[in-house]
């Protein structure tokens, strides 16, 4: 076991090298000089292979076990919001080395912020192959409320940037008179209602967007429904949804009578009630020991809704925002030698209403993962963390990954038993009915289809919303999609077709 020690005062852990000098046997002196010399050298060497890469920035990581262990570099100022993090890497064998400034050698980088602004660019578009970071370049298309708000999808309330788009405003505020909007500002995170006569035409900077004003509602309280995601890779695009946990926070005040003043009553913020304190939902949870998904869709199935359906809706919502914001996301790879050392991990913001709508309200990227004040969400960030990691390959102790014999994804494993390959026709020309053929694809996408296979075999509690939740004829009909998105899709219609196991 290794410990994160504070500062280079402690060395107790420490031994202090011991050199037995008594042989029984007189050296001259000038030959126990040299040979003193070369302990000496041979265990400073020694030292210096296996521990300088954790001794770094004030910041001593000690592990007693061999160079082999794969490292993982927390880029933070300070780590204490990230202890699940770095609990489940250690637990999975990393050492973790927390700071600003690469350490010599490292496996995954986790970062808090977003690393492609600074000067890590460059590190970053020249990573190794195995190498992989927590976040994408391009991701601020999908998180940055603005850019999500723009989006014209069903799930999205509707939103104008100020003052472009100060005249559609206007038409639907004529349309609407009564509605209630938020404006809300790129930097700030808080929110207000206001009425359309309210609205600041000057800030820029800002949108406006409107209000989802019938929330349900449980035990008289506002809630907000947080589901994790993981994108493994934005072109072609490859996303998954954790399904066995999500996040629900209701409000501390009750909703109605409405009263606009009351930010408690209206805005899931950081001080949120817990299911487990929530009347009708408590037994589920504390009694039965249903997860809090199970313990919020168990409650809105017995009350009449239809939870099977909501779930679907918010699945199918992630998918089409993803691929959606793909085309955008593809152009901030640009310059980067290996597209697929990214992944990311966001947790999206849901609110229903009381249609049983769902409504998308944010993206959150790099979502807080720090149970200090809510102490019973420990267990779930933990497996949301561990999912991920087993997810994208790096809890994974195969070193055969990027070897010739890989065997977690073999180029047979990617394969179908068809015969079509063998004939005639796609031997000769790759027509579309052949791309699937070992000879159509090309090497990357081979290598793609090998990495889809092995996340599918490792994905846990997540379940794949893209390529899958939509059906085939959707998305023929409504997104025009890349090849190797059609090629990624074809390849699980036909996994899927033959074993159910594939299918979601
Ligand atoms: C808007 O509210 C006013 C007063 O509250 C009401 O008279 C009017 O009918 C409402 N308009 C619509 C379209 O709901
Ligand atoms: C995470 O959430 C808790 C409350 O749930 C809050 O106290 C804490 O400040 C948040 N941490 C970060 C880094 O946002
Ligand atoms: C596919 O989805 C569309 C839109 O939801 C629906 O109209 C259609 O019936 C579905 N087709 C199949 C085969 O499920």
């Amino acid at each position: 076991m290794y410990k994160i020690i504070e500062s280079f005062s402690d060395y107790s852990h420490f031994k202090k090298p011991t050199v037995n000098a008594h042989c029984g046997y007189a050296f001259p002196k000038y030959l126990s000089l040299i040979m003193t010399f070369c302990i000496f050298f041979f265990l400073g060497y020694n030292f210096y292979q296996y521990y300088s890469v954790l001794i770094w920035k004030g910041t001593l990581l000690f592990q007693a076990c061999n160079k082999n262990s794969p490292v993982v570099w927390v880029y933070a100022e300070k780590t204490t919001h990230l202890q699940h993090v770095i609990n489940i890497f250690e637990q999975t064998g990393y050492v973790a080395i927390a700071g600003i400034t690469p350490p010599k050698k490292w496996d995954v980088m986790w970062s808090y912020t977003f690393p492609f602004l600074n000067n890590f660019n460059d590190l970053l578009q020249k990573l190794q192959p195995h190498q992989k970071v927590n976040h994408m370049p391009g991701i601020g298309y999908l998180t940055l409320k603005v850019y999500l708000a723009s989006l014209k999808k069903q799930w999205i309330p509707e939103a104008f940037v100020l003052p472009e788009d100060k005249d559609q405003f206007d038409l639907r505020v004529q349309k609407f008179p009564n509605k209630s909007w938020v404006q809300k500002s790129n930097n700030h995170r808080g929110i207000k209602i206001i009425q359309a006569k309210d609205v600041d035409f000057q800030s820029t900077n800002s949108f406006i967007q409107e209000f989802v004003d019938q929330p349900l509602l449980v035990d008289g309280k506002k809630f907000d429904i947080g589901v994790y995601v993981v994108i493994t890779s934005v072109e072609p695009l490859l996303a998954y949804a954790y399904s066995s946990e999500i996040l629900v926070r209701f409000c501390k005040h009750n909703y109605y009578p409405f009263n606009p003043e009351d930010t408690e009553s209206y805005v899931v913020g950081d001080d949120y009630l817990p299911v487990s304190e929530m009347p009708s939902l408590k037994s589920y949870y504390n009694q039965f020991k249903m997860t809090v998904h199970d313990s919020l869709f168990t409650y809105l199935y017995s009350i009449g809704y239809n939870s099977q359906k909501i779930w679907y809706e918010i699945k199918r919502c992630i998918a089409e925002v993803l691929i959606e914001k793909q085309v955008t996301m593809q152009k901030s790879f640009t310059g980067f030698l290996h597209k697929q050392n990214f992944f990311e991990l966001v947790r999206m913001d849901f609110i229903i209403d009381q249609l049983a709508n769902v409504w998308l309200m944010e993206i959150n990227m790099s979502p807080n993962l720090s149970s200090e004040v809510h102490k019973l969400n420990a267990l779930m960030y933990e497996q949301v963390i561990y999912n991920t990691l087993s997810l994208v390959g790096v809890a994974s102790h195969l070193k055969s990954q990027f070897s010739e014999l890989d065997v977690a994804s073999s180029d047979r494993d990617i394969m179908f038993a068809t015969d079509q390959c063998a004939s005639e026709e796609c031997h000769s020309m790759c027509l579309n009915k052949c791309r699937l053929c070992h000879h159509c694809l090309s090497e990357d996408m081979r290598m793609f289809l090998k990495k889809a296979f092995r996340e599918h075999n490792n994905k846990g509690g997540f379940a794949r919303v893209w390529p899958t939740v939509l059906n085939a004829s959707m998305v023929q009909n409504e997104f025009q999609l890349s090849e190797s998105n059609q090629i990624l899709f074809q390849w699980f219609k036909e996994k899927c077709a033959r074993n159910d196991y594939w299918c979601f």
